[in-house]
């Protein structure tokens, strides 16, 4: 039986795109990405529509090709996905999408569905930054409210001194001051929901960061956390009616779990699963947002994933780490962006340890 190509269209073409479109490509399934970048990383393996994100006419071409969209980052305009939702479906949904690109939104949903999250407060100018301040306690960190990723539009208040820089360097955007939380460890759980409501969790991450970008995460087994996660972010796929990858980050304090913040599309955090688990987190998103049947999200192996970030190591070395695989996302080298990753697997602890110290290594040598 013949049936029609699905066409995925994509808002946003780096390589969260290009990781969806190598996932769907060996199930029929076709791609157009939309992103003003010419060089953008998923133009390789889909049809680029060049324009920008608020272009009307853009948008409107795109629609014209595609069947469903999806996106790879927050910061779409919500009145273009509107606009795209009005002439075909999108998923996960619009609503989804406006909760994350707005972190007072967002904090404020989690404090809706009773998920527990950092004390925050919403923060428009100096002196409501120092009111703020004096009601959370310091340390504190200052967070714009929109468009802030991997750390950027963030600020750790130690002191009062530090109040006015803060402040100076958020730009004078809105942000939201919250508690800053002495966590144990950071924790995600990335998870699929299909267009019935069958619903997989990915075995959670652990995650390592430093200047507010992801280095390297490790995925947990059995790990006493796994439940708890999965019931707050069961909350959010119920709340939303959601339909395709989410994620979650959590601080893990003293045993307990808040959430720090959301992601409605696939996550970093997730990569190991290209690997490491039975269906990775790209192709199960793919399958949700074409209405297709989900697949296994348990691990197939032990694995770490390790982000190379500025640099890229020779792909020989990385390759010469024993079960290592790399993904290079072809872009240009640029201080601070996440130009490839490599997921280790192993059948113990103590191998994928082993390579994940190896390519720690490495990320420093390079
Ligand atoms: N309230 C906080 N307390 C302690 N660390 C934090 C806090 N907020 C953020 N961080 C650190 O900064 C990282 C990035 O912050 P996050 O809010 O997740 O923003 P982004 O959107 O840039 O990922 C977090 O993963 C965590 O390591
Ligand atoms: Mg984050």
């Amino acid at each position: 039986m013949t049936t029609k190509t699905t066409t995925i269209g994509i808002l946003g073409a780096g390589q969260l795109a290009r990781m969806l479109a190598l996932a769907g490509l060996p199930l029929g399934l076709r791609f157009v990405v939309l992103d003003p970048a010419p060089d953008a990383c998923a133009a390789v393996v889909s049809t680029h529509v060049v324009g920008g994100y608020g272009d009307r006419e853009t948008l409107s071409r795109f629609a014209g090709m595609v069947d469903v969209v999806t996106y790879e980052f927050e910061n779409v305009p919500a009145e273009s996905v509107n606009y795209l939702a009005e002439r075909v479906p999108v998923y996960p949904s619009p609503r989804a999408l406006a909760a994350s690109r707005d972190r007072f939104a967002e904090k404020s949903l989690f404090v809706e569905l009773g998920i527990p999250t950092p004390k925050f407060i919403a923060v428009d100018g100096l002196d409501g930054l120092r009111a703020a301040v004096s009601e959370i306690g310091l340390p504190a960190v200052l967070k714009t409210r929109t468009l802030g990723y991997d750390g950027k539009g963030q600020s750790v208040i130690k002191r009062d001194d530090d109040i006015e820089g803060a402040w100076a360097r958020a730009g004078g955007a809105p942000c939201v001051l919250e508690t800053f939380v002495p966590f144990t460890r950071e924790i995600s759980v990335v998870v699929v929901r299909g267009r019935g409501g069958e619903t997989r969790f990915y075995p959670i991450g652990e995650n390592t960061h430093s200047g507010g970008i992801l280095r390297h995460t490790v995925c947990c087994l059995d790990d006493p956390a796994q439940s708890a996660a999965e019931g707050l972010a069961s909350r959010l796929l119920e709340h939303f009616g959601y339909v395709g990858v989410l994620a979650l980050e959590l601080f893990e304090v003293d045993g307990k779990l808040m959430a720090n913040e959301m992601a409605p599309r696939v996550h970093n955090t997730g990569h190991w699963s290209i690997e490491g688990a039975q269906t990775s987190q790209f192709e199960n998103h793919v399958r949700a947002v074409a209405g297709l049947p989900l697949g296994g999200t348990g691990a197939v192996c032990r694995s770490a994933m390790v982000n190379f970030i500025g640099t890229i190591p020779d792909a020989a070395e990385v390759l010469s780490v024993d079960g290592a695989h790399l993904h290079d996302y072809g872009k240009a080298p640029r201080p601070g962006r996440k130009l490839g990753h490599a997921t280790v697997c192993g059948d113990s602890e103590g191998a994928v340890e082993a390579g994940l110290n190896e390519l720690l290594r490495l990320t420093r040598n390079c």
